[in-house]
């Protein structure tokens, strides 16, 4: 039952769809829905089951509200995922047919790039539909490595009292769009970096940029200051944790912990950690910045306002005795209140 579900947070709607002519199945989640059309990407993998995508929405979606928040935004948190990856000459039929669900929802629902969607694909769905979004000047994935850039700058100040990543070594686990562009701006600022990926095409574009190609299952567990986890979530677990021989942990990947209780161990191994949710707000910037006519430099400004957010994020955890990402939830929860005109409980 949706409602019993762990991670069902009061969704406001969550919508199922099978197109069986294209074998389209997905599901659009949306958390919160203010004033302007609730926004997040569209993902699609190959999920192991129907639970698990239900999850994947469900803990996405969630995230889009805190991210938005915390940047200032005013877009309530929501997620697509598609299940399955078609094969290449079912694609487009899937993806038309994918744009149409979106339309069905009236505009409450925006979309663009996530996992498994290439800037071409979301580029074609928006020939179909009205609210397919971040395909504007600023590539999503461009602006969103930046804002890791920030995080981990800010990571860096805070943890080692860094005031340049220069000689900084990072591990970077994913060098997909986010993770490959991040390791250019990190080998731009004289980092150190390493990582992995599983596709070996990602691994080659790397390693002609400089990163050392590590092997897969040692980039989270090799010394370094720090580990930038950018492929999928979940990543911060039981066996992966007492691995760790880093410093921060600052990444792009959604939801990197598995469960919420592995922050508190996290930061018991004097391990800092940037809330996923702040560190990668890059992409929804960018689509804040099309979405309201804003331009390129309001998009760069926000992005450079991520690392002092994290900043003020890291000290209240340290002054409340609390992990980052319960200091950031808890500011989050104080804005959505505002939002909603709610008021708060008092504790
Ligand atoms: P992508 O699909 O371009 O890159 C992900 C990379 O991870 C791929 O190269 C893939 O081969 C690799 N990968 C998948 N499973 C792996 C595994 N088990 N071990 C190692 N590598 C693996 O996706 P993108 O856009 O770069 O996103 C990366 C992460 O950042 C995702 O978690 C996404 O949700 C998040 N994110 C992306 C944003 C964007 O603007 N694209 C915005 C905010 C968050």
């Amino acid at each position: 039952m949706l409602y019993e579900h762990p991670d069902f947070d009061h969704h406001r709607e969550v919508h199922f769809h099978e197109d069986k002519q294209t074998g389209l199945k997905a599901i659009i989640a949306i958390h919160r829905a203010w004033s302007a059309p609730s926004t997040g990407g569209c993902r699609m993998r190959d999920y192991v089951d129907e639970a698990e995508a239900l999850r994947d929405v469900l803990r996405l979606s969630r995230g889009m509200s805190y991210k938005s928040v915390l940047a200032g935004l005013e877009y309530g948190g929501a997620k697509a995922v598609i299940l399955g990856v078609p094969r290449a000459e079912a694609r487009q039929a899937v993806l038309r047919s994918m744009a149409s669900f979106i339309d069905r929802l009236g505009g409450r629902f925006r979309t663009g790039v996530d996992v498994g969607l290439s800037p071409d694909d979301v580029g074609f769905m928006g020939q179909y539909s009205p609210n397919i979004v971040g395909t504007g000047s600023i590539a999503p994935e461009d602006l969103t490595a930046q804002g890791v850039l920030e995080a981990i700058k800010a990571a860096a100040a805070h943890r080692f009292g860094a005031v340049s990543l220069a000689g900084l070594t990072v591990s970077v686990l994913g060098l997909g769009k986010v993770g490959g562009r991040l390791a250019e701006l990190l080998i731009g600022e004289g980092a150190h970096v390493s990582g992995a990926d599983i596709d070996d095409s990602r691994n080659a574009a790397a390693r002609a940029i400089g990163v050392e190609i590590v092997p897969l299952t040692t980039a989270h567990a090799i010394p370094c200051d720090v580990f930038a986890p950018c492929a999928l979530g979940s990543v911060l677990n039981g066996a992966s944790i007492p691995e760790l021989r880093c410093g921060a942990v600052v990444g792009a990947a959604n939801n990197q912990f598995d469960r919420a209780e592995q922050a508190a161990i996290l930061a018991a191994r004097d391990i800092l950690h940037a809330p996923d949710f702040i560190a990668n707000a890059g992409g929804l910037i960018a689509v804040a910045a099309q979405l309201g006519a804003r331009g390129e430099a309001w998009a760069h400004d926000k992005v450079s306002e991520l690392g002092a957010t994290l900043h003020s994020v890291f000290q209240r955890a340290e002054a409340e005795k609390t992990t980052p990402i319960a200091a950031a939830e808890s500011i989050g929860n104080d804005r959505m209140r505002q939002i909603e005109d709610i008021p708060a409980v008092a504790a």
